[in-house]
């Protein structure tokens, strides 16, 4: 039997997943399915990525050790993916003895083989950030990185602002560079093993420099959640050598069976490691490399990067409950070609949701079983001989079906949905043309059978085929005329004849956009004339439960500078402002201020925001934070220097 072995990469646990995480393992979950479907035995695996920095620092704030710590997270992971659909067939986990005992087998292989050698390790080294970083890196903006390497600008680290200093440190490395031309040679005699071509000739380009090696050590001083060395004690392995190793180690004894995978799915920012650590790691330890790593983009909100720190992460669990998981799973797919980035917005997902779900595919499978209750009494007739029109209709189908089926093979998800839609609105022409309902008012209860029994064939081609990407709403689809299972076969006459059909609820329900709030909220509060003092709060104001400092502490406040602010049309609370909060680009923020402030007087103005709160849309912009304002049901002032207020004011 033909086998696939699909991976994701393993996600680090200590992150909450967004789109982006979701999108990988999509992809995975339905090319598993897909060829599952066509009689493969399917290898699935997924994971959590669980040592390192991060997590322990995390665990400690949390008073949890990073073992207890980890146990609680992997669950964020293990849900989100149950509500998705995504069925693994193993979910390793970094911390697991099936996975470090295959970890330090490796090194001490490695070690032995004279692939692993010790020596002093120099750069410099940010306490703050416990890492290592490169002289460019740490060089200010508009300062010579001369400067900075003779000493007389000192270094500071791109991540917490914080003084650098030159260490030099004892570590082991990995001879890669010993694997440099091996490791062309095989990309150049496998180019289907980088995929798209654009991240090989990434590769390439990289590989055109010489290779270094690869230090594989850190000291256990220095950090101690993590895999140690089995040859030094003292030291514990590089996250990257630990996590990549997840992809051999979940084989456990089938490596021989399942080794070397059909496809790595990665995000683009991780080719590297994939492609050159991966494949030189496992040359030297003697294994095959992966048949495909492929490289998909990136998801970007509004053309923005998502980030934690921008508060825009999209949230697949409010996507989810909205719309359900086959609709996510279809626009994660169809909305960007796989390998490209693209962007997310709540506009563009209804859009595809109504147009595309509700409207061709749920509109095709409601009316034709609607019809068919209504004239075939809900039972099938037997196939009949198609006439030329039926052919021809057939003969869509089978060219929107080839073409899904070589696409999801080449992993063109996006082209996949574009081929079965055409087949999709073949259907709903079709039967725009043959027009039951006049066959039906004619009389012709043969014909009215035959073109609703192929309108049916076609709901079921397509919902057969959809089974990797909707598996529920195909389930249920097939369900309205009696099948169990999805059936690829593209002709008219696989229904039984006599079954019986029934149209049920609407595949897809339309759903409306979102109304978008006149009256602003908590993320867009602010206020009146500087200086005018407002009344205090009336004395039966709610009272308000006393909270421990941790709650208080899960606000994100921030010293915003405001850069620029403008009116928004038809809009008489709101102001649109651009406030600086030392972040790389400004935030935009929507505040009901309209009223107590003009946009002139605000530029310059020094405000308190809220910078980890929900971003939310309004007026069809994005909110991405909250300015603090003082007042009550009404917003009275900005609280900024400057401005008075009454003291017992609320501030909101
Ligand atoms: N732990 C490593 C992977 C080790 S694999 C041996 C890691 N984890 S991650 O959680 O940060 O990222 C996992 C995947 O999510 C990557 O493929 C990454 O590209 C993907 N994405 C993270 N943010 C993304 C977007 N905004 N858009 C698309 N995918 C993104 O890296």
């Amino acid at each position: 039997m033909e086998r696939f072995y699909v991976t994701t990469p393993i996600y680090y646990v200590n992150d909450v997943p967004h789109i982006g995480h979701a999108y990988t393992t999509v992809a995975a979950d339905t090319l598993a399915r897909w060829h599952r479907l066509n009689g493969r035995e399917v290898r699935f695996l997924t994971g959590t990525d669980e040592h390192g920095q991060k997590v322990m620092r995390a665990a400690a704030k949390a008073g949890r050790t990073p073992q207890a710590h980890v146990d609680l997270l992997v669950e964020n992971f293990k849900h989100l993916w149950t509500r998705l659909d995504c069925g693994w067939d193993d979910f390793i986990r970094t911390t697991e003895p099936r996975h470090t005992t295959v970890v330090r087998g490796f090194l001490q292989q490695l070690h032995d083989q004279g692939h692993i050698y010790a020596n002093d390790y120099s750069g410099w080294y940010s306490t703050s950030a416990e890492r290592f970083w490169s002289t460019e890196e740490v060089t200010p903006t508009g300062v010579d990185p001369a400067e900075v390497a003779a000493g007389r600008v000192p270094g500071v680290c791109p991540d917490t602002g914080q003084a650098v200093e030159w260490l030099t440190e004892r570590n082991y490395f990995f001879r890669m560079s010993a694997f440099q031309d091996r490791l062309l040679a095989h990309i150049e005699a496998n180019p289907g093993c980088i995929r798209p071509d654009m991240r090989r000739n990434e590769v390439l380009g990289f590989l055109r420099k010489p290779l270094g090696d690869l230090c594989i050590s850190r000291p256990k001083a220095r950090l101690s959640w993590g895999i140690p060395l089995p040859f030094d004690e003292d030291y514990v392995t590089y996250v990257w050598f630990d996590a990549l190793t997840n992809y051999v180690s979940a084989l456990g004894d089938q490596r021989d069976v399942w080794w070397p995978a059909d496809l790595h799915i990665v995000g683009k920012d991780i080719l590297t490691f994939h492609t050159v650590y991966w494949f030189t790691m496992l040359m030297a330890l003697d294994l095959a490399p992966p048949k495909c790593v492929y490289a998909h983009g990136w998801w970007t909100v509004r053309k923005a990067k998502m980030s934690k720190s921008a508060g825009n992460m999209v949230d697949p669990h409010a996507l989810i409950d909205r719309y359900g998981p086959d609709a996510l799973r279809y626009f994660l797919l169809r909305e960007i070609p796989f390998g490209g980035d693209g962007d997310y917005s709540p506009e563009a997902f209804l859009l595809r949701y109504n147009a595309e779900l509700a409207n061709d595919l749920g509109n095709l499978a409601h009316r034709s079983l609607s019809m068919a209750e209504k004239w075939l009494g809900g039972e099938l007739p037997a196939a009949t001989e198609p006439t030329d029109d039926d052919r021809a209709f057939l003969a869509v189908g089978k060219a929107a079906t080839d073409s899904f089926r070589a696409q999801i093979e080449a992993y063109q998800f996006k082209q996949a949905l574009e081929g079965l839609w055409e087949f999709v609105g073949a259907g709903n022409k079709y039967l725009d043309t043959q027009a039951p309902w006049s066959l039906a008012k004619k009389g012709d209860t043969a014909r009215v059978g035959a073109v609703l029994r192929n309108a049916l064939e076609c709901v079921r081609i397509a919902a057969s085929h959809l089974a990797c990407i909707c598996p529920q709403k195909s389930a249920v689809l097939l369900a309205k005329f009696g099948l169990a299972a999805p059936d690829l076969a593209v002709a008219l006459d696989v229904l039984p004849a006599g079954a019986r059909v029934a149209a049920g609820d609407p595949l897809f329900p339309r759903i409306e956009a979102e109304p978008e709030p006149e009256e602003p909220t908590m993320s867009e509060t602010a206020a009146p004339a500087p200086v005018a003092p407002v009344p205090a709060p009336a004395a039966d104001a709610p009272a308000f439960e006393p909270i421990d400092f941790a709650d208080f502490a899960k606000i994100q406040l921030k010293v915003g500078k405001i850069l620029a602010a403008e009116r928004i049309p038809k809009a008489d609370k709101l102001l649109k402002l651009s406030v600086d909060v030392g972040e790389a680009t400004p935030r935009t923020i929507l505040a009901g201020i309209a009223k107590a402030h003009t946009p002139e007087s605000l530029v310059g103005t020094q405000v308190t925001v809220v910078c980890n709160l929900k971003p939310r849309v309004m007026r069809g912009i994005e909110s991405q934070g909250m300015l603090l304002a003082a007042g009550g049901e009404d917003v009275a002032a900005l609280v900024a220097p400057g401005i008075a207020i009454a003291p017992g004011t609320g501030v909101k």
